[in-house]
């Protein structure tokens, strides 16, 4: 049987806050395939092929996503918060960190794993609303990584070949984007990645006491959380936040 499934993928990793990634809806079909490819895979995989695409599940339409129509005019949650770090106020950054969960939620919700949640991965729109982008990488439940993921900073260990991510693995980026938002730096930012790696797999996170958010951070690090769900809940919400 013919297993027809959608994903978004980015045209292009996001470089820059000035080259604008333009996701398209793709669909992949047959069952062989594990991890969803690049669009660029695709398009080489079926060049002279039509691609039947339907409006459904659309993702655009769902909370957190990127969408085709929306200009991603204050670029990358990394590059402006490297140069405009120092005038982001906290309130800002407790929308952003609510906004970077709640996009993990609504993807997990219809059982896609990002697996490259990192702060690259989101944009800003003009009212510096975070929306994640860039599903080159990302899997439906249950099949093993073929590619690279985000980065040691982002993991709690290497993925050898045949690991199969899960959600949860999402959650313990979310945890390291968590700290970017927070501080502008990202984990262990003045070690090497093999350092990284390391302290990580014997779960030596950097301390996060002094952050907003910072016994959030630890819990999607050392596993406490495990679902976008719990960490939406132990954030604080816009009520919240004077
Ligand atoms: C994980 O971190 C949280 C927050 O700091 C802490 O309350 C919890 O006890 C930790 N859990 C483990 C298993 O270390």
């Amino acid at each position: 049987m013919l297993v027809i499934k959608l994903l978004i993928a980015a045209s292009a990793m996001l470089c820059s806050a000035g080259e604008v990634p333009e996701l398209e809806e793709v669909y992949r079909s047959g069952d062989d395939g594990s991890v969803l490819p690049s669009l660029e895979q695709l398009r080489h995989q079926y060049r002279n092929t039509e691609f039947e695409v339907e409006p459904r599940p659309d993702l655009t339409g769902l909370s957190g996503m990127w969408k085709r129509s929306e200009n991603p005019v204050n670029g990358d949650l990394e590059t402006y918060l490297r140069c405009q770090g120092s005038a982001t106020d906290a309130k800002t950054r407790q929308k952003w960190a609510l906004q970077a969960a709640q996009a993990l939620k609504a993807l997990h919700a219809i059982d896609i794993i990002h697996q490259d949640v990192t702060p690259r991965n989101y944009l800003l729109n003009e009212n510096l609303d975070l929306r994640i982008c860039d599903f080159a990488h990302s899997s439906f439940p249950g099949h093993s990584s073929t590619t690279g993921a985000s980065g040691s900073r982002y993991q709690l260990c290497a993925w050898n070949k045949g690991y199969i991510p899960t959600a949860s693995d999402d959650i313990f980026s979310l945890g390291s984007v968590l700290y970017f938002i927070m501080c502008g730096e990202e984990p262990y930012s003045d070690l090497y990645e093999d350092e990284v790696e390391h302290r990580f797999a014997s779960s030596d996170f950097p301390a996060s006491d002094h952050l907003d958010c910072g016994t959030v951070i630890q819990s999607c690090w050392n596993r406490t959380f495990t679902t976008a769900e719990e960490v939406i809940q132990a954030l604080p919400h816009d009520k919240d936040v004077t």
